[in-house]
């Protein structure tokens, strides 16, 4: 039995598809409008949800306002196998998204609303859900005092912690003595290790700085070599939320106590599936459809 908790942003992503860019003062017709849920917390959630077995208990804390995004969101989190119980609701607005989809590639303006009144001073109950996890998930929709006491206690106690430093921020080295698992993209890492060569950074951090690198795959380093793991090619719908889906996906396997290597893997795999579908949750996997990939190691032990 796998205990994950994730802390961070829930959100409502307003997707406008379009076919040209609009410059500044002009008005351009996009294609198509959707509004699906999104928020770097939830989608990580949403990413562990569907890959986890009853036995698993996975939670999801933050917080959505009274508006009417708010109930669609947490029901949305429900039906992907993840509690929602505990998120507060206060009076403010959802944290929304404004996506824009262009040549295959998605432009973000994130507005936090709610997710920025998230506050580990305000934390009770929520101490102890995180007390009894055997990973906690985190990002950077929500602020980075709030990340930080959550990981300075995790540390303490003994408690896994990933963290996805996205969208990154000057804060973002504060964490990386609390945190067991960092997963920076190639521009985060840049921000985090200014001037310092990718490979360099990577072999001070075995088995703990995992640099995300889009199409190429990933890299970390394992304690003797430089392991790199490259994407799977595929047919790309939306590229939206395949960052995260690859964090939840390994944080997954990892609680299932499958290598870091093996681990990463599983959430390459993942993301090579979520990209497939349209919205940052659209295409995330289920464990069914993981495991009915060609890509799929009969190795990977988990139920
Ligand atoms: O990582 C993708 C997510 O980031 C979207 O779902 C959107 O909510 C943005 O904040």
């Amino acid at each position: 039995m796998s205990k994950i908790v994730i802390i961070g942003s829930i959100s409502m992503d307003l997707v406008m598809e379009t076919n040209r860019l609009a410059e500044a003062g002009e008005t351009v017709f996009g294609s198509q409008f959707s509004m699906v849920p999104g928020g770097k917390g939830a989608n990580q959630a949403v990413a562990i949800g569907r890959l986890s077995s009853k036995n698993d208990h996975v939670e999801m804390l933050g917080a959505v306002g009274n508006d009417q995004f708010a109930s669609g969101l947490l029901e949305n989190l429900s039906q992907n196998q993840v509690v929602s119980e505990n998120v507060g609701t206060i009076p403010y607005s959802t944290g929304v998204a404004q996506i824009t989809l262009y040549d295959n590639d998605n432009r973000i303006i994130y507005c936090p609303g709610a997710n920025a009144k998230v506050d580990a001073r305000n934390f009770d109950k929520e101490w102890d859900i995180i007390a009894d996890a055997d990973l906690v998930v985190l990002q950077n929709e929500i602020s980075h005092q709030t990340n930080l006491a959550i990981a300075q206690f995790c540390h303490q106690k003994g408690i896994r912690v990933l963290y996805n430093p996205a969208p990154s921020r000057d804060t973002d080295i504060e964490m990386l003595e609390f945190v067991d698992v960092i997963t920076p993209n190639e521009h985060e890492v840049k921000e985090l290790f200014p001037h310092r060569d990718l490979e360099e950074i990577i072999k001070s951090y075995p088995n703990k700085l995992l640099v995300t690198l889009g199409t190429k795959g990933s890299i970390f380093f394992d304690g003797n070599d430089i392991q790199k793991i490259p994407a799977i090619k595929a047919k790309v719908v939306d590229t939206t939320g395949a960052g995260d889906t690859f964090n939840g996906a390994f944080g997954y396997a990892i609680s299932k106590g499958l290598s870091f290597k093996e681990a990463v893997s599983f959430g390459t795999l993942a993301s090579h599936l979520s990209v497939q579908g349209f919205g940052a949750q659209g295409g995330m996997p289920y464990l069914k459809e993981m495991k009915e990939s060609a890509y799929y190691e009969k190795t990977w032990a988990i139920k």
